[in-house]
């Protein structure tokens, strides 16, 4: 069964449609996003505001960008109402407790970040080019509570380890300048629900 209408909020290179396709591919950044090929709509708008009538997704995709956010709540609860009745949410992290948490070491990873506190990393430029922003180092609950809050009910949950062995093979020769390990979890993934009977009629939703 394919998915009918797919917003990728936050999309960046807009990679995401390069791997779904979706019968309506929006995708939206606070960057004018890329034109990768012919039929996504694309703007550009900011998740904690944005232009799209409420009710317009069956899935809206937030990959790698709620740590860059500092109204999380307005992002998940506009997620939430440009969200059909019965959408889905999906939320990628790099996980909260890799995140600068520390660094890699042979045998292990060695934290130097006080992981129960919240902290902010200013003056960062993603990839070099876009910036400065603010990394929000949050706890994982902080972005559970705040999606339930926003209305979602969520139903699943993920995190995901490298494969070491796997990664040598494949991909060990690829530049980064992290270094991997499979001893915490790298990123982080949550799945979200809008219950059928919730139609939001709040929010700012004036484009077509
Ligand atoms: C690390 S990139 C992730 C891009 C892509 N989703 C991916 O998975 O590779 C984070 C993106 O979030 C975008 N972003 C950050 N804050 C945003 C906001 N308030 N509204 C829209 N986009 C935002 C940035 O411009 C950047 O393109």
């Amino acid at each position: 069964m394919s998915t009918k209408c797919v917003l990728d909020a936050g999309c960046g290179t807009g990679w995401l449609f390069d791997e779904l396709s979706p019968s309506e591919a929006w995708q939206c950044d606070l960057a004018p996003p890329p034109s990768r090929r012919a039929g996504i709509r694309s703007s550009r708008e900011d998740i904690t505001s944005m232009s799209y009538p409420s009710g317009t997704f069956d899935v809206v995709v937030s990959s790698l960008v709620l740590m860059w956010v500092s109204e999380l709540s307005a992002a998940l609860r506009e997620f939430h109402r440009v969200a059909k009745p019965g959408g889905r949410l999906v939320v990628a992290l790099v996980h909260p407790y890799f995140a600068h948490a520390g660094h890699v070491v042979s045998d292990g990873f060695v934290i130097n970040r006080d992981l129960s506190q919240e902290q902010e990393l200013s003056d960062y430029f993603i990839s070099g080019v876009v910036g400065p922003l603010t990394y929000y180092h949050r706890r994982p609950e902080t972005y559970y509570n705040e999606a339930l809050l926003a209305g979602w009910r969520l139903t699943h949950f993920l995190d995901w380890f490298v494969d070491m062995e796997h990664y040598e093979r494949f991909a060990a020769d690829r530049r980064t300048a992290t270094r991997r390990t499979g001893w915490v979890p790298t990123f982080t993934f949550f799945v979200g629900e809008k219950d059928l009977s919730d139609v939001d009629t709040s929010g700012s939703g004036d484009a077509g």
